[in-house]
């Protein structure tokens, strides 16, 4: 059996591809900080009889993240695909974001995705083909108002992105950046930058688009 690891699985659209993923038969490691939640997700691939396994992981945190592969490399030598979804978003004018909210911005979404890759290589190098999919969003292609910070973050991992594909462009690791629109998931709770958020888009529609169209190609435009 394949095997995919997906961070922020516990909701929004990490949770809809681990379920997609789960029917197409991967066995889903999931990862996020709330176990409640990954426990959830775990339970609605089980019910539509996939396989899952959970993993507490905050993978802002470096050691946090080595552990977590080291525990996931006992129960599963090679990997064959990691989708970098766990991000987190705070708005507003520049002068108004605390330095906690910049932070969280980058730990996550930037040094996030960039310490789990470093650190599941070996495994996806294990396998005969992988993958790494990384989530981005329109606010990886352009600039917007009172989106700064986290504009930055999402340029940043695009960055990271073009250069990984062609890092291993000779290799086994295929890598794709995926840039979508708005979506109504738990990452606007608390936020008042969009005003209805519910009339966003399905993450499970994003989902189903996302795997409908990867081919293995290096970027899929969900929006532009
Ligand atoms: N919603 C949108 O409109 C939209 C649009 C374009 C792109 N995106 C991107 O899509 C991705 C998924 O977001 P979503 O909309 O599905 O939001 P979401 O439901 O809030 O999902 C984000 C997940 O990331 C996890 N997470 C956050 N920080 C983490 C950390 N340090 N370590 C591990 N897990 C962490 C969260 O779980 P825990 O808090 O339990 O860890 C949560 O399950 C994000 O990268 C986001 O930037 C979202």
């Amino acid at each position: 059996m394949k095997h995919v690891i997906i961070t922020g699985a516990g909701s929004g659209l990490g949770a809809e591809l681990a379920k997609l993923y789960a029917c197409k038969g991967f066995h889903i490691i999931l990862l996020g900080r709330t176990k409640s939640r990954l426990e959830k997700a775990k339970n609605e691939i089980e019910e539509l009889r996939g396989k899952a396994t959970i993993f507490t992981c905050n993978v802002a945190n470096y050691a946090d993240v080595e552990r977590v592969i080291e525990e996931i490399a006992k129960q599963f030598p090679s990997i064959n695909g990691v989708i970098n979804n766990a991000g987190v978003g705070y708005f507003g004018n520049l002068e108004q974001l605390t330095e906690q909210e910049i932070n969280e911005m980058i730990d996550t979404n930037v040094k996030g995705t960039i310490y789990l890759t470093s650190k599941v290589l070996p495994l996806l190098r294990k396998a005969e083909q992988a993958k790494i999919m990384n989530i981005i969003s329109t606010a990886g292609l352009r600039g917007k108002v009172n989106e700064s910070v986290y504009v930055a973050s999402k340029f940043a991992v695009r960055g990271f992105t073009e250069s990984l594909v062609k890092e291993f462009a000779d290799t086994n690791i295929a890598v794709t950046a995926v840039y979508m629109g708005g979506m109504s998931t738990p990452f606007w709770e608390g936020s008042n930058h969009i005003k209805d958020s519910s009339r966003l888009k399905d993450p499970k529609f994003v989902a189903e688009k996302i795997i409908n169209e990867d081919n293995g190609q290096p970027e899929i435009f969900i929006d532009r």
